[in-house]
């Protein structure tokens, strides 16, 4: 039988586009002599520019599927692709914003020099400079360029983390929950910062969060992680104009209908 042209061109250009596409991924690690599925059969397209948020239960496999998407873990099954090429490695263009920010600094290395460290052997000095001061700008810093991770709080640890994967001007974030350490009022500007470094780059993310309401106010797609092993028991399109506001965005009645019907799937009810 022979594909249809409208199939074979749609196929071409949806590759054209895709900047993750993960096929029937499964993970499991060895346990008590045998082995445990923490992940089962997770699937899904990731176009230039978009975000997919995940939310889902502590345990469900969230990180574990960064790790994957970010080519610091093989999976068991399935595929992982990157811009059309298989996943075999940390792949150059895609930074991690990990959620253990404690771990993710150099504590001999002050702030500037935690955010140079993934530019400063690509780029001349005068651009480094540039990029750093501006990043730092970004997420309310550059006041303590000068000091060390030691010397900041835990929330402005994370934004010296979240500025230096910024520098990089990476193609595709991958953040695992890295808003939830800070306050209210920093969390809705970094929202929307990255919102609008998507905008303006095109560059694609991958946010984890346990905030439905950060879920879809970042997301074109939120996926619902859930079970032992973790599967997406939804992929819900985000349908809410852009560019989006704090007030106006959270006050309509498509973010009500996603905010309820998220809850419902995380709880179990549909
Ligand atoms: N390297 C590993 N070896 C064995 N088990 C692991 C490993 N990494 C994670 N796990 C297990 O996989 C499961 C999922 O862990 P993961 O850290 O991905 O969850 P999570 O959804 O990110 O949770 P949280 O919301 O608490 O961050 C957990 O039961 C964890 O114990
Ligand atoms: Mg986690």
């Amino acid at each position: 039988m022979t594909t249809p042209i409208a199939a074979v061109n749609a196929r071409t250009s949806a590759q054209d586009t895709a900047v993750y596409r993960c096929e029937n991924v499964t993970v499991e690690f060895a346990r008590d002599g045998g082995t445990r599925r923490v992940l089962e059969d997770i699937s899904f397209e990731l176009r230039r520019g978009e975000c997919l948020s995940i939310v889902g239960p502590s345990g469900t496999g969230k990180t574990t599927l960064l790790r994957v998407l970010g080519g610091l873990l093989a999976p068991t099954g399935g595929r992982v692709f990157a811009n059309d090429r298989v996943v075999t490695g940390a792949p150059d263009d895609i930074v991690i914003v990990f959620q253990d920010y404690s771990n993710a600094l150099l504590p001999w290395r002050n702030v500037l020099a935690n955010v140079a460290l993934g530019i400063e052997s690509k780029l001349p000095a005068s651009v480094v400079r540039e990029r750093v001061a501006k990043t730092l700008e970004l997420v309310g810093l550059s006041g303590h360029a000068r000091d060390y991770p030691w010397q900041l709080s835990g929330g402005m640890q994370q934004r010296v983390q979240i500025a230096r994967a910024l520098a990089g001007a990476p193609s595709v974030l991958l953040m695992d929950e890295p808003f939830a350490a800070l306050d209210a009022m920093t969390k809705e500007a970094l929202q929307d910062q990255l919102l609008q470094i998507q905008a303006e780059t095109g560059c694609s993310c991958v946010f984890i969060t346990h905030d439905i309401d950060e879920a879809i106010y970042l997301g074109d797609q939120v996926a619902v992680l859930r079970g032992s092993p973790g599967k997406f028991v939804a992929v819900e399109a985000v349908r809410l104009c852009k560019p989006r506001d704090q007030i106006i965005t959270r006050q309509g009645p498509e973010f009500l209908h996603h905010r309820a019907s998220l809850h419902a799937l995380l709880r179990g009810a549909n």
